[in-house]
């Protein structure tokens, strides 16, 4: 019986993959840190859907995070071939203003504990079977954001990351996705200090549900990058063809503290 691993799936887009994913009868493992919010998702889903749901309750800051996951997933006879790699968090503000600790937060889970989940994942799973990676990135990749400059540079790197990730696997039956989604209904906004920013985007702002059905079916067909609505579609095209000295300043424009 094949698993579907997804991190952050306690709440957010994470919450949403593991709906979406039980939906199409996939079987599944949530990782978060809230365990009584994933036992109650995942009672939910597997009374609603007739999947199988685990969870495994975890800091992705932990160091060695990633290797207890796999090493639970292996004692308990669990075949992964898919991870949706999602967790994340944000912080809004100056930079030399809000504290060092926050900008390392968010780069090691952004990066570090994404990059180690994709790691642990291509080594601990069948290599003769179809594989699915998912990396949850942002619209946010394809700018600098002043004001979120540690935030959008992480996403940049995963989004580098999985492109250049998705080439070495061409030939090893590995699909790889980055899904860049844009301002999203979620608990994101509140711990990164940015409600007012959220309030401004409000009527941009996508519900979670339908980023991650955008973001599985983009996996499942194998495409490189999701971008999921229009209006960030056309936010990431400008950002990726307009001079990029006009592009920062309209995004300072946008983000700058009030
Ligand atoms: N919302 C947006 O507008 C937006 C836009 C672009 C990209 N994204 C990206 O989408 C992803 C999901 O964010 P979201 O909007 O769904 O935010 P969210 O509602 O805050 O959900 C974040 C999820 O990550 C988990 N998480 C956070 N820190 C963790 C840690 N240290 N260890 C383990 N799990 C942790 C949270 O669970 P626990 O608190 O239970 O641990 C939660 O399940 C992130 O990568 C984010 O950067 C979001």
């Amino acid at each position: 019986m094949l698993y579907t691993l997804i991190t952050g799936a306690s709440k957010g887009i994470g919450k949403a993959f593991a709906y979406e994913c039980a939906s199409r009868g996939m079987n599944l493992i949530l990782v978060a840190r809230s365990e009584y919010l994933l036992h109650d998702i995942a009672k939910e889903i597997s009374e609603k859907y007739g999947v199988n749901v685990y969870s495994h309750t975890g800091n992705l800051l932990d160091h060695a995070i990633h290797r207890k996951i796999f090493d639970w997933i292996k004692e308990n006879g669990f075949h992964v071939n898919m991870l949706i790699n999602n967790a994340g968090m944000g912080y809004y503000g100056k930079f030399e203003q809000q504290p060092l600790e926050k900008h390392l937060e968010v780069m090691h889970l952004n990066m570090d504990a994404q990059v180690k989940m994709a790691h642990e994942f291509l080594n601990a799973t069948n290599p003769h079977q179809k594989r699915y990676l998912l990396n949850t990135v942002s619209t946010g990749a394809f700018q600098p954001v002043p004001y979120m400059a540690a935030y959008c540079a992480s996403k940049a790197f995963m989004l580098s990351f999985s492109r250049a990730l998705r080439f070495e696997l061409r030939k090893q039956q590995v699909n790889v996705t980055a899904l860049c989604p844009g301002g999203t209904e979620t608990d994101f906004f509140a711990p990164a200090n940015m409600d007012k920013v959220a309030e401004k985007n409000s009527l941009f702002m996508m519900k979670a549900d339908r980023v991650a059905k955008e973001g599985l079916d983009g996996l499942l067909s194998n495409k490189a990058v999701v971008v999921p609505g229009w209006y960030n579609k056309v936010g990431a095209f400008a950002a990726r063809h307009a001079p990029q000295g006009l592009v920062v300043r309209q995004s300072a424009a946008f983000f700058k503290p009030e």
